[in-house]
C-alpha cells in the first residue's frame, strides 16, 4: 500500500487549483497491479473543472484496465478525505462493494473505507441477485 500512498501524494503536489487552493491527488491500483494517478484541474468557468479521481480513471481507462483493486485519496483538509458524490458513483463502476478506499494526508494515512461504505446500494445497471 506504501507506494499507492507515495504516488497519491506525489501528483497532489501537481494539482491545477487556483481556485480552490485544494490541492488532491487520486492514485488507483487496477487488478493489474499497475498503478493510475491524477489530480484535480480547476477551470475559470468553476463547474468545468474536474476531480482527482476522474483523471486517475481516464488514465486508468487510456491504459486499456477496466478493473479498480484499490484506491488512495490525498488532501489535506480537517476531516479525512473522501471522494465527493460524483466521484463515488465513477469509482463504484469499476470497482466493487469491497474495493478498498484510503484517505491520506500530508502525514500519512488517516483512515481506510472501502467503496460499499462510501456508497452503499449503489447504482448499476448491472443485474444483481434478487
Ligand atoms: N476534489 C477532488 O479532486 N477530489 C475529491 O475527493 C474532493 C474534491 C477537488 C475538486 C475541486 O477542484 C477541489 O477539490 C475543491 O472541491
Amino acid at each position: 500500500m506504501q507506494n499507492l500512498v507515495k504516488a497519491a501524494l506525489e501528483v497532489r503536489e501537481k494539482a491545477y487549483a487556483p481556485y480552490s487552493r485544494f490541492l488532491v491527488g487520486v492514485a488507483i491500483r487496477g487488478a493489474s497491479g499497475r498503478i493510475y494517478v491524477g489530480a484535480n484541474v480547476e477551470n475559470s468557468s468553476f463547474p468545468e473543472g474536474w476531480c482527482a479521481e476522474t483523471s486517475a480513471i481516464g488514465a486508468m481507462i487510456a491504459a486499456g484496465e477496466r478493473q479498480i483493486a484499490e484506491v488512495c485519496v490525498a488532501g489535506d483538509s480537517p476531516a479525512p478525505l473522501t471522494p465527493c458524490g460524483g466521484c463515488r458513483q465513477r469509482l463504484a463502476e469499476f470497482g466493487a462493494a469491497a474495493t478498498p478506499v484510503h484517505s491520506v494526508g500530508p502525514q500519512g494515512l488517516r483512515r481506510s473505507f472501502t467503496l460499499g461504505e462510501l456508497l452503499p446500494a449503489a447504482f448499476s445497471l448491472e443485474s444483481s441477485d434478487d
